[in-house]
């Protein structure tokens, strides 16, 4: 009778042994009984086999086992097989090497998928975060700039120089860059709270590396955040769109932050994605500017705008990205009125603060680095996949202070080549500055 088989099995103690694995490997016969089973679990299948195969008794043991944890009615097999298990008797230690490797391969492969589906879930999430600067004019004392470094954009003779692989110091400790704490941060999830309460200041919100075709976060989730932001301007910092086809569905995805920033001013510059989508021709993307423009939105290629907030002036200056040479971002950098303006830069790749004259803005944003978009040991996927050198001296995302300005580098929204993420949460960013 098939449902004494579990008390016969446990009578015999030899076969205890192996119906604690036979129960281990429940989950495989049942792959095994799937009508269509992918090749690789179909292989996985095998490792039951093989522990029937190493003795008619052991394999009627094994077989019990399963029956028990499959249910009565698959019990009902367990006879049959154990005798097929018992015919596979060639070289129990050959099978044993085979088994091994095949759920090796199949733990392999399970793994990889596990991993696949969390770097796709971090990829089709983001953060709001919260930074307010302090009300103290920007510049820091303990980051001041050196030598000329022969790639100078400004004309003061006084640009900093850093050789690439050198390591940031600690604040404070005559460092030329220091990581920043945030003197107020916080962090939201794409459902979480809403972002500080006004007390003041400019809420800029920050945008970057769209990358529309690769950008798994749904239009309605990035809305409702801009909505709960309420920001005064929106910016954003470049890689919207991969080919001219993107063209259209961007500006639609941007007429719809539009409408949920509730009459925020936008401004833009362009990534060197978007540079290169129109194939480096300057014309195609003066005509996609008169298109954003139609939108509302100021591209800042090189200009600088003024808005005021409270009493207050504050200039953004964008700056056009290293892939669109010449860069010559002097002057727009003196378009910013020099007394009582809090100057904003803007552009796509942080590299260029390295080579803005000391204390030429208060503030940069930008984006480009993806805060990595997927992580690896020893922080591989910037020294080895990137040749930025900032991203070589550990300043990769969030607020540091270089040269005497303080930088934000965004990790973004969307991913290039995969919609994969991980430990490099997309983010957008409503900085509150004095
Ligand atoms: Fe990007």
């Amino acid at each position: 009778m098939p449902t004494n088989m579990p008390s016969n099995t446990h009578s015999r103690p030899r076969g205890g042994h192996f119906q604690a694995l036979a129960q281990s490997l429940a989950p495989i016969a049942f792959l095994r009984a799937l009508p269509a089973a992918p090749p690789a679990l179909a292989s996985a299948s095998a490792g039951a086999d093989l522990s029937a195969g190493m003795g008619a008794g052991v394999g009627a043991s094994v077989s019990a086992g399963t029956a028990a944890s499959a249910g009565a009615s698959a019990a009902a097999t367990a006879a049959p097989t154990a005798s097929a298990a018992a015919s596979v008797s060639a070289g129990a230690g050959a099978a044993a090497g085979v088994s091994a490797g095949t759920l090796a391969l199949a733990l392999f492969i399970l793994v990889a998928l596990l991993a696949l589906l969390l770097m796709l879930r971090e990829a089709a999430s983001f953060a709001l975060e919260t930074v307010r600067l302090p009300a103290d004019g920007g510049a820091s004392d303990a980051c001041a700039g050196a030598t000329p470094d022969g790639n100078s954009l400004g004309d003061s003779g006084a640009n900093a120089q850093v050789a690439a692989g050198a390591e940031p110091t600690a604040p404070g400790a005559g460092s030329y860059a220091s990581a920043m704490p945030a003197t107020a941060s916080a962090t939201a999830g794409d459902t979480g709270a809403a972002p500080a309460s006004d007390s003041g200041g400019l809420r800029i919100l920050h945008l970057s590396d769209i990358h529309l075709r690769l950008l798994p976060i749904p239009l309605p989730k990035i809305a409702d955040a801009v909505r709960r932001a309420a920001p005064d301007i929106v910016v954003l910092t470049g890689d919207y769109l991969t080919s001219p086809k993107d063209a259209a569905p961007f500006l639609d995805w941007l007429s719809a932050i539009i409408a949920a920033s509730g009459g925020a001013a936008f401004f833009l510059c362009f990534g060197n994605h978007d540079i290169k989508a129109f194939g480096y021709n300057a014309f195609e993307l003066a005509a996609y500017e008169k298109q954003l423009k139609k939108l509302g939105v100021a591209v800042l290629e090189n200009r600088t705008a003024i808005v005021e907030r409270g009493g207050r002036a504050y200039s953004i200056t964008g700056l056009r990205d290293f892939s669109r040479k010449p860069v010559r971002a002097e002057p727009a950098l003196r378009a910013a009125p020099k007394a009582g303006c809090y100057r904003i830069g803007i552009t796509h790749n942080p590299d260029i603060a390295l080579d803005l004259p000391p204390r030429s803005l208060d503030l940069l944003l930008c984006g480009h680095f993806h805060g990595g978009q997927i992580w690896l040991p020893l922080n591989l996927q910037y020294t080895c996949l990137r040749k930025e050198r900032l991203c070589r001296m550990g300043i990769c995302s969030g607020l540091h202070e270089l040269n005497g300005i303080k930088l934000y580098i965004s990790r973004g929204l969307g991913c290039v080549l995969f919609p994969l993420r991980f430990r490099a949460k997309p983010e957008m960013t409503l900085i509150i500055a004095p």
